[in-house]
């Protein structure tokens, strides 16, 4: 068996002995990816051998193997299991284009004899495992999934796990929700922790997590998932559904019983009167889909009303009054050729995957990020490794995993680097992240390049070129040697009386800039443009900062206790360069119109409050920066995480209950946990 991800899979075959040789490896993809728990091919790779299979079914439709994979469930790989279901548990047929999409729509037109007059809802499909989950008298008593259709196996061993799927409703409903369980991005990375703390492989994507792990009875560690559902049968015969109910009618009946359902995804379950509306609306969630909190592989579009889908009625695959609209991979498997390392102006040493070029997401990828050393040892990434590859909108392609399985014998550990690749100096290697001994001295030029550009420092004409000129001649060893250069340095390193007179002005003019773009310059790790901004917006002048400790630090929105010892102590380091700063006239303080003493009068004057959760009631709906922006209005300001000095913590309670860790930490602090609701009435005045 070959690995064809790199390789790009045949669009037509040209003989049967083609036509067979395909539909083998279709079956075997399949096969591996049910059976054993990874994949030989990529979804893209496997879906357009599929198309150019079943072309060729369509136009030899006399040699059409009896046991072609693209006529049954699950394409007849997975395992059957023994629990039969309630009602068949189909799959979904699949387009691509909206050309495809009303040729669907003009298909089902044909079927129901006249234009469907119930309408359509568009709902995401998300990529994770298909699972019935069985409810009597309001209990959750078992969990199967999908297997062949007819038959899946029972996975009642996650129950209690899968958020969304609560083991006991408030309701006492007899019923079966039908619907996707899949791990989040968040739920993800938290499972391969698990994983790799018991020494087990991690997941090479959510997707083939989630399977494995509906599959592993006997794990030692349990790993959270989320569960939506799609749909919902009776079960037992007992009455559930509201007669003639259609399917936005039936998942807010499951909605009502307590189990989470497509409408409340981020993306949401949307009710329209036309295709052309759906059409939208696809566009509309396809957009959304780099921000979901959890992977999707299309839109789901269905005929609403119960009368017309029974008309529509099934195929053996699938039914004919719904479909995905797939939508293009974001993951793809390619071959690690190589790792490099840089350094970053912070002196981070990063290293960078060299990948086999294979396209994503509308661009061809070469290369991608790789975090830090732990990560890859953490990840037991091997030079030669066919790895999975994520890539969605703007986001910089990352490698998720290696599939250890494809894993050629010649593959070695990705080697680590034993000094700095920049300038053959030690390596700091405190932190996961390391860094070159020499800190932000080694990658000197990059830094004074970055500090001196438009949105920081802002010295206009001062390009890498003179800066390496100005390094070479010792004139600069730090950001703040820029402040006393003379006119005649500037005139020797750029070269002409004029430039030199002219980049004088503009470091003249560059001391007036403000703390926030001050800071920035230092070069502090994790301290970029919008953190530099919140950090001086939060402290106001440089002595404030420099006399924060890591507890006061956490006040900064987007300073965990991570962060925040990396700053103070990079700021105790940089003591010579800010007093070099200062004594040049550097500005060292932040306007603040918001300050404390000029802040909005109101019911939170002077004190700070933290928001988690998704809020609810009169703030159903209100992201972080509008909770900020009334938190303001309202005289307070936002912290970041909770500690003595947070006034109050807005908390929505959680779906299962359990206190979030920022409740816990609030309780363990002393400090005044208010609910959305109760929160909106304090600061009732200041809403609009
Ligand atoms: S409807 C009878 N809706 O996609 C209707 N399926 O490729 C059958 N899926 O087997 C399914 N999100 O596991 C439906 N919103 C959604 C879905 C969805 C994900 C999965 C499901 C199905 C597979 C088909």
């Amino acid at each position: 068996m070959t690995n064809v991800s790199a390789v790009e899979a045949p669009f037509s075959m040209s003989g049967r002995a083609e036509y067979e040789a395909a539909v083998q490896r279709l079956r075997d993809a399949s096969r591996t990816y049910y059976g054993a728990g990874y994949s030989l091919m990529d979804d893209a790779a496997y879906d357009r051998l599929r198309l150019a299979v079943l072309d060729w079914e369509a136009e030899h439709p006399d040699e059409t193997a009896p046991d072609s994979p693209t006529g049954r469930v699950a394409d007849g790989a997975a395992p059957a299991g023994d629990v039969a279901h309630t009602a068949r548990l189909l799959s979904l047929d699949n387009v691509f284009t909206p050309e495809q999409l009303t040729a669907w729509g003009a298909s089902l037109r044909r079927r129901l004899g006249h234009e469907p007059a119930g309408g359509f809802t568009v709902e995401p499909k998300m990529d994770g495992a298909a699972v019935a989950a069985r409810y009597r008298d309001g209990r959750l008593t078992q969990i199967i999934t999908r297997g062949d259709g007819t038959h899946g196996e029972d996975a009642s061993h996650v129950i209690g796990t899968v958020v969304g799927l609560p083991e006991q409703l408030p309701v006492p409903a007899t019923f079966e929700a039908r619907g996707e369980v899949l791990f989040t991005q968040e739920q993800f990375e938290a499972a391969n922790e698990t994983r790799a703390a018991h020494g087990a492989g991690v997941f090479a994507n959510p997707r083939n997590g989630t399977a494995g792990t509906l599959r592993a009875k006997d794990r030692p560690y349990r790993l959270a998932m989320t569960f939506w559902a799609y749909g919902a049968v009776e079960l037992d015969g007992v009455p559930f559904l509201p007669a003639g109910a259609g399917h936005a009618e039936t998942l807010a009946a499951v909605a009502r019983a307590g189990v989470r359902t497509t409408a409340d995804t981020p993306a949401g379950l949307h009710t329209v009167a036309t295709l052309d509306e759906a059409q939208e609306k696809v566009d509309a969630i396809a957009a959304l889909r780099a921000s979901l909190p959890f992977g999707i592989d299309g839109v789901v579009v269905k005929a609403d009303s119960a009368t017309e889908q029974a008309t529509a009625g099934f195929g053996t695959r699938f039914p004919y009054w719904a479909v995905a609209y797939k939508l293009p991979a974001v993951e793809r498997q390619t071959v690690l050729q190589d790792v490099f390392w840089e350094v970053g102006r912070t002196g981070v040493l990063a290293p960078t995957a060299v990948l086999a070029p294979v396209e994503l997401d509308g661009s061809t990828v070469t290369r991608a990020t790789l975090h830090n050393p732990a990560d890859i040892l953490r990840r037991d990434l091997h030079i030669g490794d066919t790895v999975t590859v994520y890539k969605a909108g703007d986001i910089i392609p990352r490698v998720q995993a290696a599939v250890v399985e494809l894993r050629p014998q010649d593959a070695v550990p990705v080697p680590l680097p034993h000094e700095c690749p920049h300038c053959g100096g030690g390596i700091d290697k405190s932190q996961e992240r390391w860094r070159c001994a020499k800190g932000t001295a080694c990658a000197l030029a990059p830094l004074i390049e970055y500090a001196a550009g438009r949105d920081i420092l802002d010295i206009d004409g001062l390009g890498r070129k003179y800066v390496d000129a100005l390094i070479a001649s010792g004139d600069v060893g730090d950001v703040a040697d820029l402040f006393t250069l003379t006119e005649e340095q500037l005139t020797a390193a750029s070269g002409s009386a004029k430039r030199g007179a002219r980049l004088a002005e503009q470091i003249r003019l560059a001391k007036t800039r403000p703390l926030s773009r001050v800071f920035c310059a230092l070069g502090v790790p994790g301290t970029g443009r919008s953190m530099s901004r919140r950090i001086a917006a939060h402290f106001g002048t440089m002595e404030a900062i420099r006399a924060a400790d890591a507890d006061t630090l956490q006040d900064v929105e987007g300073i965990g206790p991570e962060k925040a010892p990396v700053v103070v102590e990079q700021v105790a380091v940089l003591a010579p360069v800010i007093d070099k700063l200062i004594a040049a006239g550097v500005t060292m303080t932040e306007p603040r119109p918001e300050r404390a003493e000029d802040a909005a009068e109101g019911p939170l004057s002077g004190k700070t409050v933290v928001v988690t959760g998704k809020m609810t009631g009169p703030l159903d709906g209100w992201g972080r920066s509008e909770m900020g922006a009334l938190i303001e209005r309202a005289g307070g300001r936002m912290g970041g995480s909770v500690n003595s000095r947070t006034a109050f913590l807005v908390a929505a309670p959680t779906a299962g209950g359990k206190p979030s860790s920022k409740a816990v930490k609030a309780q363990e602090a002393g400090v005044e946990v208010l609910t959305p609701e109760d929160f909106a009435a304090l600061v009732a005045d200041h809403l609009e």
